[in-house]
């Protein structure tokens, strides 16, 4: 065993540090990290690189035994095999109770000698202590179209998907879309797996995985992240974008504009004052709240006084929750509801009523009302790239009273001036970073007001096409093109939120329930809550 001092060499230079001791000139510099005490295993490694990286490691400030005592925290061994370690090790001490030490491959001690301090320890880094079969190694497959697959929220495989999510955004913003869409066809492929990826080599034959996901998979798989991602991240456009489009009413078209305009957030925004249209004055005002989670009480709140206001104004229509929540999301970015009428022909005419109860009452911050412009007769088969429906349909943020929030209760300070701008805006970005617009400290927390204003979509459909308009508005976005690219090139069909039709036997194929259309679709039945691709 080395004597202690020999590991503690102090350098006699006053101050110097341990950054400065890089130099591979044999002096030992002072131990850095106390905590840590490092073993290399001869075995395969031989003698003379074990003593060059020994050297190296003493250099950045490591300790490192040149025999196995109980010291050791970390065994760092090359080209063996956690089984084959393992054995070695307890051959050392005849299984005496020692403290646990961490069985490592060389590419943790490389990586930290790069870093020059301990990296974490990730899964790769750390010995496989079962003897791997190769036959057992676990290869996924999985059907190509996500409309075939059951897509739960649980997702083993968030680390990617997140990644290839946040791509995709990117492409979007970028106006390529055909990029945005391989990106998200990949993440559903990740999604859909039973397990976490560990291994390149269990992707072999999965579908919709092209060359540029791959390598942000492999890239996260060894270094923990994809540089990609993070250089997108930093990036002075994305972030940009990502705060302007996240105003309701601004598209990417809009926000590209700005941007050229030297428009980077709200502040600038505010006070370069660009014409704004009615949606785009409302979404700036309720920026904050808008960019919030909405949660599914908040959603079932809403529910409630959106089925009030229809049954008030026509008893017997119906109030059907859809979007995310119906697919068992716990959270969302709007909350979007589908009404209908058993007879048909009576859902004419219900949205202007329910809008204006629901306005007299003080619960509509904003609404834009477009007219039903669908007529099969005139309209002919929907378009199968386009997910655009023509149904009657109401865009609005509702004024939501944190006692209804709780209670579902009716609101009480109504009559008070309630809607603030809100201009010290925190926006949740994906979940990866936060962006803030520092304007006004003083501004009223959001925390404390009684009030949040939620985005809310209403629909009508009449009851021939609601089977049709329920899938559609279920989602989620990428399982609803799937469907339709499925219709289209798999079965000559042409399905909408309106109806399907066949190309081939000239007709319209309908139905009352989703069932029925995944059976006319030759689909296995998928449940709202396997729609998450
Ligand atoms: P959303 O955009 O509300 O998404 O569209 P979501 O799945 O509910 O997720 P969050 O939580 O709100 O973000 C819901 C469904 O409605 C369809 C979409 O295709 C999606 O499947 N939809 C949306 C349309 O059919 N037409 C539209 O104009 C908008
Ligand atoms: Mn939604």
């Amino acid at each position: 065993m080395v004597p202690l001092k020999r590991r503690k060499v102090l350098s006699s230079g006053a101050g110097r540090t341990g950054a400065e001791c890089t130099g591979n000139n044999g002096e030992d510099a002072v131990t850095k990290f106390p905590e840590v005490v490092l073993f290399l295993l001869e075995r395969k490694m031989g003698t003379s690189r074990r003593g060059f990286l020994s050297q190296l490691g003493r250099s950045k400030g490591f300790q490192l035994e040149e025999t196995f005592s109980e010291r050791v925290t970390h065994v760092i061994s090359e080209n063996n095999t956690g089984v084959d370690v393992r054995t070695w090790l307890d051959s050392q001490d005849q299984g005496r109770h020692r403290p646990p030490v961490h069985l490592l491959d060389i590419s943790w001690f490389t990586e930290s000698m790069r870093a020059g301090r301990p990296v974490p320890i990730l899964d790769r880094h750390i010995l496989q202590e079962q003897e791997t079969n190769e036959a057992e190694k676990v290869v996924f497959s999985v059907p190509s179209y996500a409309c075939q697959r059951r897509i739960s929220l649980d997702n083993h495989n968030t680390i990617f998907t997140d990644a290839l999510s946040l791509l995709a955004e990117k492409a979007e913003l970028s106006n390529e879309d055909g990029r945005g869409v391989a990106f998200r066809r990949a993440a559903a492929v990740l999604k859909s797996l039973p397990r976490t990826v560990t291994d390149m080599e269990q992707l072999k034959g999965l579908p919709c995985l092209g060359d540029h996901s791959q390598r942000v998979i492999k890239d996260i798989l060894e270094n923990g992240v994809s540089s990609e991602v993070k250089l997108t991240t930093q990036n002075e456009r994305f972030k940009a974008l990502k705060v302007l489009t996240g105003i309701f009413g601004v598209g990417t078209k809009t926000a590209d504009r700005w941007f050229r305009e030297g428009i980077r957030n709200l502040t600038q925004l505010r006070n370069s004052a660009p014409s704004l249209n009615r949606a785009q004055q409302a979404g700036l005002e309720h920026y904050d709240d808008l960019n919030q989670a909405v949660t599914k009480d908040e959603a079932d709140a809403i529910g409630e006084i959106v089925e009030k206001a229809v049954l008030a104004v026509s008893p017997r229509s119906e109030v059907t929750l859809t979007g995310g929540f119906r697919r068992g999301k716990l959270t969302g970015h709007d909350v979007d509801f589908l009404i209908t009428h058993p007879e048909e022909g009576k859902e004419v005419g219900l949205m202007p009523k329910v809008v204006s109860w629901l306005e007299s009452r003080g619960y509509l911050l904003y609404q834009k009302t477009t007219r039903n412009s669908y007529l099969e007769s005139e309209d002919g088969p929907g378009r199968p790239s386009s997910n655009m429906d023509r149904f009657e349909r109401c865009f609005s943020i509702f004024r939501l009273e944190k006692t209804e929030r709780l209670n579902a209760k009716k609101p009480e300070a109504l009559a008070e001036n309630g809607a603030q701008p809100q201009e010290d805006v925190t926006c949740s970005i994906s979940g990866h970073m936060q962006l803030q617009d520092k304007d006004s400290q003083d501004e009223q927390p959001t925390g404390d007001k009684l009030w949040r204003a939620v985005r809310v979509d209403l629909v009508v459909s009449p009851i021939s096409q609601f089977a049709f308009a329920l899938l559609g508005w279920t989602g989620s976005k990428l399982f609803e093109r799937e469907l339709r690219r499925w219709a289209g090139h798999e079965k000559a069909m042409s399905l909408s939120s309106h109806a399907l039709y066949d190309n081939n036997q000239n007709i319209y194929l309908r139905a009352a329930s989703e069932e029925e259309i995944f059976a006319h679709l030759g689909l296995e039945y998928i449940h709202p809550f396997e729609r998450n691709a």
